[in-house]
């Protein structure tokens, strides 16, 4: 058991953190995009102290985060297109699989010939990594199957007891984990997206896939490209159902199922859109940014979803964003957290 210890980014925190890491412990800390548990990547006991912390499956492998190319050499072996890709989109929320090298333990990759490396762009993710002059491994640092924490109250709620530093930078800005891209099976195929979109990888690389996996529940005797796919993931406790159709349909909609709900005794309520608070004011609206930026929504996505539980919301509603850009990172965490549960808006008011 450790005191957990929650400690806004300085240079002498920077230094225990470096510590800690170099002694094969666990640091969370900052990145761009959700706050990492990070340990020494080089280190296979520290590595496997990650999965314990996280009570993570073993098979899931974890993202390696450097400061420099330059490390690359050491790590593994540059595939077609990687270069054009860290040129334009590092230091920034974009992993590459890489053929890995020996170096990196087979705990990192769980096995995996290759291993997924990203260099983040946030100034203490930056300068954490510099300090300790490691690379680190770092999944999210929420308990598995939490949606990952945009804030180090959320790293402190899964991790408390089980780590002893938490450095504070405050929320992240882009609030959904990196985009995941794989370079070395022919087509360059997106396995998880993220702020770096399909749009901006394709002016970069031409034709980009997106896996199959990433709208819709695996399939059975489907084999999945990145392992995280295969676990339920990003999960609320409480039972989340998405609304699509045509915006005022899906007003109305939301309104009576959320209605229908409540009056069965259930703790319902509605994630909706902040043009929307007002009409559905009355089914405890959980605002998720504006219809009109897929980012805002992103970046609240997670919050929101530990703001249900904290309230223990039985029954959740929710908008949905078009799946182009950022809104693909946003229908492919909501559609998880729904295990892809998907209503009509017409179908329902149609039933009335
Ligand atoms: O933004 C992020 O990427 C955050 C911050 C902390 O950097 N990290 C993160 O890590 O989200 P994690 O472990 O929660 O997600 C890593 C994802 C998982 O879906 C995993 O299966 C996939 O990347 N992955 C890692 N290595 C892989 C590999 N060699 N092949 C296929 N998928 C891989
Ligand atoms: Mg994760």
């Amino acid at each position: 058991m450790y005191q957990t210890q929650v400690k806004p980014a300085s240079d002498q925190v920077l230094r225990e953190a470096s510590r800690l890491l170099h002694a094969g412990e666990l640091v969370a800390f900052p990145t761009e995009t959700v706050y990492g548990l990070g340990a020494n990547a080089l280190n296979k006991d520290a590595v496997l102290s990650i999965f314990a912390a996280k009570g993570r499956p073993a098979d899931n492998p974890l993202i390696v985060h450097i400061w420099d190319p330059a490390q690359l050499e050491d790590l593994c072996t540059i595939p077609d297109g990687a270069s054009l890709l860290m040129e334009r989109f590092w230091p920034g929320p974009l992993t590459i699989l890489m053929p890995r090298k020996e170096t990196i333990p087979l705990e990192v990759t769980a096995g995996l010939p290759t291993v997924a490396i990203r260099m983040p762009s946030h100034p203490v993710a930056a300068s954490l990594l510099k300090a300790c002059g490691l690379p680190i491994a770092a999944p999210s640092a929420n308990r598995s199957g939490k949606p990952s924490p945009t804030s180090a109250h959320y790293v402190f709620q899964d991790m408390d007891g089980r780590i002893p530093l938490i450095i504070d930078g405050g929320p992240c800005d882009v609030g959904v984990e990196s985009t995941v891209i794989d370079l070395t099976h022919g087509t360059p195929t997106i396995l998880r997206p993220g702020g770096i979109t399909r749009e901006m990888l394709e002016s970069v690389l031409g034709r980009v896939d997106v896996a199959g996996s990433v709208l819709r529940p695996l399939q059975k005797g489907e084999k999945a490209l990145s392992p995280g796919m295969r676990y339920k993931h990003y999960s609320p406790d409480g039972q989340v159902t998405l609304v699509e159709g045509e915006e005022s349909a899906v007003i109305r909609a939301l309104s009576v199922l959320c209605h229908d709900a409540q009056e069965k005794g259930y703790r319902a309520c509605v994630m909706c859109f902040t043009e929307h608070l007002t009409q559905l004011a009355d089914c405890t609206p959980h605002d998720i940014g504006s219809i009109h930026d897929p980012s805002a929504t992103a970046q609240c996505l997670f919050d929101t979803l530990r703001h249900l539980d904290d309230e223990k919301m039985d029954v959740i509603f929710s908008e949905v964003v078009p799946t182009t850009g950022v809104g693909l990172a946003v229908m492919n965490r909501l559609g998880r957290a729904a295990a892809f549960r998907t209503v009509s808006a017409e179908a329902v008011l149609s039933e009335r």
